[in-house]
């Protein structure tokens, strides 16, 4: 079995049709879907879908893009959500440097706030980060032994990477693995302490390989499953069995 530690499964792209989308995930062995909130609209959305599937779990947060919208009521909610026995996690929340949709110290200020609120309610967290390891890192560090969480879809390199699960941290590892150009983020998959190794897709995004381009979704978890395996010499299956332990070591699923 698998688990798709990070789909976007309640937007619009998959409106026409989630229920073939779930039942497909199901048929490749995808036993558990956490699906990420990164505003207060899609936050709400990934609960009302985990509370209508047995299968699916939800978090709820601000993306940077949006940390401008981290209002005192937005904060309250997520608060408020964070109590649902199918919210498991405080995310997507983070820096990022990439696009800069919102100020930096905007977006770091949001970032904190979040922080506080995972100690607070004792949460883990998911990290997005864009080119902002730099400051992402020292802030985590800061928080070691307080907050856990996972680096979703990890872009940097071994020694980031070293540094991340030494504080603790996840490393969730999603489709650009694939691409036969990726081989400093191959180079990471190999070193990842298996106890710290999560897979992803981060769909309707970041297709792996043999849809490139198109719309991904839970079901091509395996194609990063078989290329990770593939990397480190070992079975898919061993891939899947190792991830989904981190995975429920991590979150609390029941
Ligand atoms: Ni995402």
């Amino acid at each position: 079995m698998y688990i798709d530690s990070h789909a976007h499964i309640q937007l619009s792209q998959f409106n026409s049709d989630r229920d073939a989308v779930l039942k497909r995930a199901h048929a490749a062995e995808i036993s558990t879907i956490l699906v990420i909130g990164f505003d207060l609209e899609t936050s709400l959305g990934a609960v009302e879908l985990a509370e209508k599937h047995k299968n699916l779990y939800a978090t709820v947060g601000m993306h940077p893009h949006d940390a401008k919208d981290l209002t005192p009521d937005v904060l309250k909610t997520f608060r408020d959500l964070l109590s649902h026995p199918k919210v498991i996690a405080l995310g997507e929340i983070g820096l990022d440097y990439y696009r800069n949709l919102s100020p930096r110290a905007v977006q770091k200020e949001a970032f904190e706030k979040q922080l506080n609120l995972a100690e607070e309610m004792g949460m883990p967290i998911i990290v997005h980060n864009r080119d902002a390891y730099m400051d992402i890192l020292p802030i985590l560090e800061t928080r070691q032994g307080k907050i856990q969480g996972v680096l979703h879809c990890f872009t940097g390199d071994v020694e980031l990477m070293h540094r991340s699960a030494e504080i603790g941290f996840h490393i969730g590892i999603g489709g650009i693995v694939t691409y036969p150009s990726a081989k400093d983020m191959q180079a990471v998959a190999m070193e990842i302490p298996s106890e710290r190794l999560l897979i992803e897709t981060d769909c309707p995004w970041l297709a792996p390989q043999f849809r490139r381009g198109k719309r991904n979704e839970p079901a091509y978890v395996r194609a990063v499953a078989e290329k990770i395996a593939e990397l480190r010499n070992i079975s898919v299956e061993a891939i899947g069995k190792m991830t989904t332990h981190n995975f429920n070591s991590l979150f609390i699923t029941d």
